[in-house]
């Protein structure tokens, strides 16, 4: 085992920049020479213009300045083009070209099978879980989802706040395309009273009645935490009919559903509520990694050039029982974790 590389991909998390960190400083001590591929996995097709901004020398400075910081120095892509057989052996011959005898992959599921693909055309690879959305069913935890999570009981305190000084109840949108993780562990962390996933179907005339019910106990400031995907479990509802009906201005036929439209459904169905709306968006994945997720990013970049060095391939590493651990790719993409109804129930519970 001689050069090693490593890479970002997908959406960027918190904790990325310290599992390259740790990359770096595991290859270092065992003198094995690094690359640093720009921009995931557009970087092995050499499109830039010179062949050093695509793989960059990564070195000690670069360890101590990127380590416990936000976002990915090393920058990321979603890039298409990878999932054509013609573009991968493309990207198998620059890596061979380069010298490159293993990389390490820091993406979720769609970095994965990239991963996997690569090691087809005899690529070692190994990948370690980069994600806020904490879907991937075969490790407890992905690098970045317990700061997004502190990201948003932070945001959903402040919100909260807010709500009980003007008697408003709030629709609180936190990421999540087709997971509802980090929208649970938010609501149960910070007492809301709804929740919307996902995972579950889910009506506007029940939350509607949800509100109600806590409106009429004497909860005026109920916060409804919202996953940004949960508009695929929604029953069917004509939002632009009620709205234009109720004379609301700026609404469009059309248009898909967004949490400022559902408050303003809310606000009709629950006695005028004030109800408010806040989209957290990249303030979750822009954040400084929390010491959980830096730890796991610490571990597993080390662990990563260890399992590498010793001719391991095609692994992804994962925390199992709280244990940092390795298994098959393939293997962990078919895992299947269930959604956790329990907690979902006892939020909504009312
Ligand atoms: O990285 C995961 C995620 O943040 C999802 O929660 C979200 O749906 C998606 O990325 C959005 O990605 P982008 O804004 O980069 O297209």
């Amino acid at each position: 085992m001689s050069k090693i590389a490593v890479l970002t991909s997908g959406g960027d998390s918190p904790g990325m920049n310290m599992a390259v960190a740790s990359v770096a400083r595991s290859a270092a001590r065992l003198g094995m020479p690094l690359l640093g591929i720009s921009r995931g996995f557009n970087g092995l097709l050499g499109k830039s213009k010179t062949i050093d901004e695509d793989f960059i020398p990564l070195n000690l400075d670069t360890e101590l300045d990127i380590a416990d910081q936000a976002g990915t120095w090393l920058r990321t892509a979603r890039c298409k083009e990878f999932l054509k057989p013609e573009v991968r052996e493309k990207a198998a011959e620059l890596i061979r070209k380069m010298d490159i005898s293993g990389l390490v992959i820091i993406g979720g599921n769609g970095s994965f099978t990239g991963a996997m693909r690569l090691c087809e055309l005899g690529v070692p690879c190994i990948g370690i879980p980069g994600t806020i959305d904490n879907d991937l069913p075969y490790t407890e935890m992905t690098l970045g989802f317990d700061t997004a999570v502190n990201v948003c009981l932070d945001a959903v305190r402040s919100i909260r706040a807010t709500s009980r000084s003007h008697d408003r109840p709030h629709v609180v949108e936190v990421m999540g395309r087709d997971c509802g993780n980090i929208a649970l562990q938010t609501a149960v962390a910070s007492g809301s009273e709804i929740l919307l996933v996902p995972e579950v179907k889910w009506s506007i005339d029940k939350a509607a009645e949800q509100l109600n019910h806590h409106i009429a106990c004497g909860n005026t400031r109920a916060t409804l935490v919202i996953a940004e995907g949960c508009w695929a479990s929604m029953k069917p509802f004509d939002a632009y009919k009620f709205l234009v009906a109720h004379k609301e201005e700026r609404v469009y036929e059309g248009e898909p559903m967004t949490s400022a439209k559902l408050a303003k459904v809310l606000k009709y169905k629950c006695g005028n509520a004030e109800v408010r709306a806040t989209v957290l968006g990249y303030t979750q994945r822009g954040a400084t990694p929390t010491a959980r997720d830096s730890c796991f990013a610490f571990e597993s970049g080390d662990l990563a050039v260890n399992l590498l060095r010793n001719g391991v391939s095609n692994v992804v590493i994962g925390v199992k029982n709280g244990r940092t651990f390795h298994m098959p790719i393939e293997k962990a993409l078919k895992a299947k974790r269930p959604f956790n109804r329990k907690l979902y129930n006892m939020v909504n519970a009312y």
